[in-house]
């Protein structure tokens, strides 16, 4: 709670630097991270979880140090293209403790992954079985997992669910594809069949559906057992567990979850006659999400068809939540106190076009003007991992605080870095 606790009123500070002297030292628009509060949340899903692996899903937000903390803290890492993954390496991360996920996995990431000696792969399509296995050298074996889908709807938004059958992503236990692909992997020399795995989706704030998830692949586990005479050691329920954005909202409570899915699990376990298998689990939201905060500059203020409008320097190149799922952020007024009545407000950004909302009707102080620091909690998970080069703007900096000190982690792009990449004429 830590950092977005502390955002509530007035002249703030996080991991004891004042966000305006981040804001003076950086510009705007940045991205601060605290590092404790990260780590604290590591730790917390290795407690709640014990026994378990905990894997943080690179997808939220990644970069050198975020890579660092999270091997330091004993945390595993997902990540979903060759990049991720090579950057979490070079950077010391243990191959052995990455999980390679992605329903389009291209060669390059495949021989990414077998080159750099990753822990496991998970099998998301019938085709990419004989794939992996003919790229796999002889004589030595790659564990996997297959994905699964449960048929289970959760999530807080139809673009971000995974459990049902009418997406993209894993093989249906429904009409026998997980089947069929757990009898194809384990007629394949080359390729480890270590268990199941299932994401739900994002976003999700009660506990209800992991624990329908642990039944469904319990299930599953006994018919493999049944059919195959095998037993699969390990169970991934993926990730997906819902945080708040605004006071108020509902969040998963990471240590109840953990309690009901292992109390779940061993019922099931039982009920089937099978060994309990290892869980893993796979956070990216709730690890990276509330330690982290935007910090635009109000650039104009103006009052149109009955609105207030308050422009920043970013946008939706910087967070395109709002856009893709209609998230709703609280926007706080940073460094100076406004004894002015709170107004509705909606907060845009500098983008071309009118759909760059970042937050529509909030409550700012009525007398919110230019040069005004505006501070966006819980935006540490999918905001930089999706920013976009949108006009040219120019993706943040992201800056870690930590102990009263504040140190560039990611330096802001600028015009040079698109230059460069602009090589025809
Ligand atoms: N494992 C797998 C296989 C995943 O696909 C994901 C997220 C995670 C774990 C981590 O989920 P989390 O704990 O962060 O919810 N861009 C969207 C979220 C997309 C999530 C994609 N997969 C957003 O901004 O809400």
């Amino acid at each position: 709670p830590a950092t977005t606790a502390r955002l509530a009123h007035g002249d703030l500070a996080v991991g004891g630097v004042p966000l305006t002297e981040i804001a003076g030292r950086f510009g705007t628009p940045a991205y601060l991270i605290d590092e404790d509060d990260v780590r604290t949340r590591c730790r917390t899903y290795l407690q709640a979880f014990s026994g378990a692996e905990v894997h943080y899903a690179a997808k939220a937000f990644l970069c050198r140090a975020m890579a660092h903390w999270v091997a330091e803290e004993g945390l595993g890492l997902d990540v979903c293209s060759a990049g991720e993954l090579e950057l979490a390496v070079t950077t010391g991360f243990p191959a052995e403790r990455i999980l390679l996920h992605g329903n389009a996995k291209s060669p390059h990431d495949l021989n990414a992954a077998l080159r750099l000696g990753v822990g496991r792969i998970v099998i998301d399509s019938a085709s990419e079985i004989a794939r992996l296995a003919a790229a796999v050298p002889p004589g030595s074996r790659q564990k996997v997992l297959v994905r699964v889908v449960p048929g289970i709807a959760a999530g807080g938004h139809a673009k971000i669910r995974t459990g049902t059958d009418d997406q993209k992503f894993g093989l249906s236990i429904a009409d026998g594809s997980a089947q069929h692909a757990i009898a194809r992997v384990l007629g394949q020399p080359g390729l480890e069949l270590s268990g199941l795995h299932c994401h739900l989706g994002s976003q999700i704030t009660t506990d209800k559906p992991f624990l329908a998830a642990v039944r469904r692949l319990v299930g599953l586990l006994a018919r493999t057992k049944e059919q195959h005479g095998v037993t699969l050691a390990e169970l991934d329920l993926g990730g997906g567990h819902g945080i708040a954005y605004r006071p108020g909202e509902p969040a998963l409570d990471i240590t109840a979850l953990a309690r009901k899915v292992r109390a779940a699990l061993t019922e099931s376990c039982a009920a089937a006659g099978l060994a309990v298998p290892k869980l893993l689990v796979e956070p990216g939201r709730a690890i990276a999400g509330p330690a982290g905060v935007a910090l635009y500059r109000v650039l104009a203020v103006k009052r149109t068809g009955g609105r207030a409008f308050v422009a920043v320097d970013g946008g939706m190149s910087d967070n395109p939540r709002p856009a893709l799922y209609g998230v709703r952020y609280a926007p706080r007024l940073i460094g100076r106190r406004s004894t002015t009545p709170p107004a509705p407000v909606t907060v845009v950004g500098r983008h071309c076009e009118a759909g760059d909302v970042l937050a529509s009707d909030v409550e700012l102080p009525g007398d919110v003007r230019p040069g005004d620091i505006l501070g966006v909690p819980v935006a540490g998970a999918y905001h930089l991992s999706m920013a976009s080069a949108y006009n040219l703007v120019g993706r943040p900096p992201v800056v870690a605080v930590a102990d009263g000190h504040a140190r560039l982690l990611v330096r802001r792009e600028s015009l040079a870095d698109f230059r460069s990449r602009d090589v025809g004429l």
